[in-house]
């Protein structure tokens, strides 16, 4: 079956879905985008998604490319065309395209819509529950981490070099040297010595995810102490837990870093709890089973 992309108001065969050499996305990086996981033919969280992506194109000045009901209507009839009913759906919004310049175009352009889905790489059972490791790396990122941007030069280079030391992620730190951020594609967690639940608050020096907020939500149903305040690396020494969260991580545990064992080696058990406590959030809300 040809795999459908929707661009600019088009359903075209996936390997058909150019853009312009002037789009300001591939030239500029001037554009956001959003990553929402489908299950059972149904969005998980698809509301808050696009809430963040009408925040982050109202942060840039991007028009929003369609009325939201009918930007709904595309993600819907995309799941149609694909017969897909499990996976992930890249959306992304550029300011459009118009000869190059820094500044916005002079005459007002479309901005430039693109969606698409993408084969889930969920983790592993072994990585749930014998956990994962990171490394650390300076957060060398611009100073809107809270906005979407297409922009994510940092983020690349932060996961290949995870990649390359045989770790799942990356974890920012402030430019203290302490603070732990978040991760390249993940927000960041602990469970410290009292057994408070503890990360970074949203207050634009992260991504204000939304499994985050999902996590955060069902932590607080189940009594669990929740601090939204900034942790560093040596609270990291004396947690219970570590852990992360994100669309395609779903709540993941942390069991080394930087090379070095932390939380005892172990996965352990809130983040287990979370994950299961989350697994049943996919399951309410998409019927998925
Ligand atoms: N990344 N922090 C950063 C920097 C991210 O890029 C992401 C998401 C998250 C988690 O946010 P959410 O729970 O809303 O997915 C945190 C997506 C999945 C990506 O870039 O592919």
């Amino acid at each position: 079956m040809t795999r459908i992309t929707y661009l600019n108001g088009q359903y075209i065969a996936h390997e058909n879905a150019m853009v312009h050499v002037e789009d300001r996305g591939f030239q500029l990086a001037d554009g956001v985008y959003e990553v929402i996981a489908f299950h059972n033919g149904r969005f998980l969280d698809g509301g808050p998604h696009l809430d963040r992506l009408e925040y982050s194109l109202r942060e840039l000045e991007i028009a929003m490319p369609l009325p939201r009901a009918e930007l709904e209507a595309v993600t819907r009839e995309l799941l149609i065309r694909n017969d897909r009913r499990d996976g992930n759906l890249y959306l992304q919004v550029t300011r459009g395209v118009a000869p190059r310049v820094h500044s916005f175009p002079k005459n007002p352009v479309p901005p430039t819509l693109i969606m698409y889905l993408t084969e889930p790489v969920w983790p592993t059972e072994a990585e749930i529950k014998n956990g994962v490791s990171v490394i650390t790396l300076a957060d060398q990122r611009w100073a809107r981490p809270d906005i979407k941007s297409i922009s994510l030069l940092p983020n690349v280079l932060a996961k290949e070099k995870a990649i390359r030391a045989n770790a799942k992620e990356a974890v920012f730190i402030a430019p203290d040297g302490a603070t732990v951020r978040e991760g390249s594609s993940t927000n960041a967690f602990m469970v410290d010595a009292n057994g408070a639940l503890v990360t970074h608050p949203a207050n634009g020096a992260i991504l204000s995810g939304i499994t985050r907020n999902v996590v955060l939500a069902l932590a607080r149903k189940e009594g669990i102490t929740i601090e939204e305040r900034a942790f560093t690396l040596a609270d990291i020494s004396t947690a219970r837990e570590f852990f992360l969260t994100g669309t395609t991580t779903r709540v993941l545990p942390i069991v080394s870093m930087d090379g070095k064992s932390v939380c005892g080696g172990k996965a352990g058990p809130v983040a287990a709890r979370l994950y299961t406590l989350y697994m049943a959030h996919i399951a309410a809300q998409t019927g998925d089973a």
